[in-house]
């Protein structure tokens, strides 16, 4: 039988090494919000799987919510640079502290164009945590807040990361062999 993993060239994250980073982000986001009204928002769809894990690492009292922004198209492994709100929150941010759970900072396009739409809102703050990092692609000016990984200029999936809406339930973050994008 073959698998999703029989598509993977090479893994660049280990599952192992995931939930490692995850109990270290979750205590410092525990220690740094202790006593604040933390709302965790993750962007659907590729940060659902971190968002899962962060949450339960995290020991302090927190809300969460979801929202929908466009980026990639179907296969098109190219950013458009629009960000268009297709699901938005159900949380009034005012006063609140939140913090945004994304799968990659990449170019940054998509999430240099949210905070400032979300800051409009009134949050006591607005900061990002992302699992992944492509610092050699960055085009806006964003880093996240916390990090747990940096990544070469490759197409990865896994750990909600996606090629045409499949492989985000991979447990580890890898690469796919050349040949699944060229049909
Ligand atoms: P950015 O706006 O370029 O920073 O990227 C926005 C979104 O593109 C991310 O949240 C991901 O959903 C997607 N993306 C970026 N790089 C990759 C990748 O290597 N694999 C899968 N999705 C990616
Ligand atoms: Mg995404």
């Amino acid at each position: 039988m073959t698998t999703l993993h029989d598509d993977i060239d090479h893994v660049l994250v280990t599952g192992e090494q995931l939930q490692a980073k995850v109990a270290e982000l979750g205590a410092a986001i525990s220690r740094d919000y202790a006593g604040k009204d933390l709302l965790l928002v993750s962007i659907l769809k590729g940060g659902v799987v971190f968002m899962a894990d962060l949450m339960r690492a995290v020991t302090i009292p927190c809300a969460i919510d979801f929202m929908v922004v466009s980026s990639y198209g179907g296969a098109n492994t190219e950013t458009t640079g629009l960000v268009k709100i297709i699901k938005d929150l159900d949380a009034d941010l005012t006063g609140r502290h939140v913090l945004l759970v994304e799968d990659i900072l990449d170019t940054g396009v998509t999430l240099s164009n949210l905070v400032p739409m979300l800051k409009l809102r009134n949050p006591s703050s607005v900061k990002l945590c992302t699992i992944l990092s492509k610092p050699s692609r960055r085009k806006a000016d964003i880093e996240p807040d916390y990090l747990g990984f940096e990544v070469p200029d490759e197409f990865v999936v896994g750990y909600g990361l996606d090629y045409d809406e499949k492989y985000r339930n991979l447990p580890y973050v890898g690469v796919l062999k050349p040949e699944i994008y060229n049909h």
